[in-house]
């Protein structure tokens, strides 16, 4: 009788083990979906990137990488309007995991930079900001990533900052897409006909550097355009994309990297102020 309760106790913990075990083991697989993550102290953190694949040897040894701080004293003056010609075009809305981005399929138009035209591909957004403007952190940025493979440099990305305030029209637009994919990786949604220009950058004067992808790989090369207009976003918004990915890309933000002698310009066209 007493042997038969002993066997029936250990029965049950051998059970419950088995039952946690294979929930951690559940985990560990979602876990390791990632490919990176943000975890300052993380395997997969942005101080690791560089030693995770060959490919990504740019995020440890390069030496014009982004984000950096721009500040008044390193900012050179020059006068050129940056060009953009977007066009209304089918998007679809997809969650990276570590961001949430919308994706043109077809001519969303182009930027003309340096006289190349990069033909916009993506947007997505980071918060808080990745750069930082005399040390100040903003609460989002988004980027517009633009493409030219033909091009020397062949990736051009346009940088917005917001701070908390009145909601980003374009975010609003696409609520409900974003909150229908949370926690969802791979996830992609039909957006329909999403027109770049809505994305309102609200400044021809902007800060213009060489510098490189955020994320891995880490590519050098791209043509950084930084509106100094900041703009406006709402607490919702800003929870709900966090809340969208993955819960180690809540704070989707690289550290500040090695400005190492680069030029920064402020570019101001003759007709603003
Ligand atoms: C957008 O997609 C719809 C449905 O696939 C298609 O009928 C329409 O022609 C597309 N519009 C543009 C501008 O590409
Ligand atoms: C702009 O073009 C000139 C001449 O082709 C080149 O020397 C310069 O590096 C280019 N600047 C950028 C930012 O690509
Ligand atoms: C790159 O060159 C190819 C071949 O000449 C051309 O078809 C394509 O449109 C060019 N891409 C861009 C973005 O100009
Ligand atoms: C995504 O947005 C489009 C355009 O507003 C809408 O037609 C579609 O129903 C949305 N999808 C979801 C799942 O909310
Ligand atoms: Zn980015």
């Amino acid at each position: 009788m007493r042997e038969q309760r002993y066997l029936s106790v250990l029965f049950i913990l051998y059970f419950i083990i088995f039952f946690f075990s294979a929930i951690s083991i559940r985990a560990q697989e979602v876990e390791d979906e990632r490919e990176f993550d943000y975890g300052a102290k993380s395997e997969k953190g942005p101080r690791k990137w560089g030693e995770l694949k060959k490919e990504w040897e740019a995020c440890k040894n390069g030496e014009m990488q982004s984000p950096i701080d721009m500040s008044q004293e390193r900012v050179r003056i020059i006068r050129k309007p940056e060009i953009r010609h977007y066009k209304l075009c089918n998007a679809t809305v997809k969650n990276r995991g570590h961001d949430i981005s919308v994706q043109w399929h077809g001519d969303a138009g182009s930027v003309l930079i340096n006289g190349t035209n990069y033909p916009l591909q993506q947007a997505h957004w980071h918060s808080p900001s990745e750069h930082t403007v005399n040390g100040r952190r903003y609460d989002m940025e988004m980027h517009m990533v633009h493409l030219n493979e033909n091009a020397t440099n062949t990736i051009a990305v346009t940088a917005v900052l917001y701070k908390i305030g009145k909601p980003d029209r374009f975010l609003s637009k696409l609520i409900r897409n974003i909150s229908s994919m949370i926690d969802k990786k791979d996830e992609v949604k039909n957006a329909g006909l999403i027109d770049p220009r809505e994305i309102k950058v609200g400044s021809r004067t902007y800060y213009r550097y060489m510098g490189s992808l955020t994320v891995p790989p880490c590519t050098e090369g791209v043509i950084w355009t930084i509106k100094k207009k900041v703009r406006t976003v709402s607490r919702a918004q800003v929870k709900m994309l966090r809340e969208a990915v993955h819960d180690y890309a809540a704070r989707n933000v690289r550290p500040l990297q090695p400005i190492n002698k680069r030029p920064v310009y402020l570019m101001a066209p003759e007709d603003t102020t």
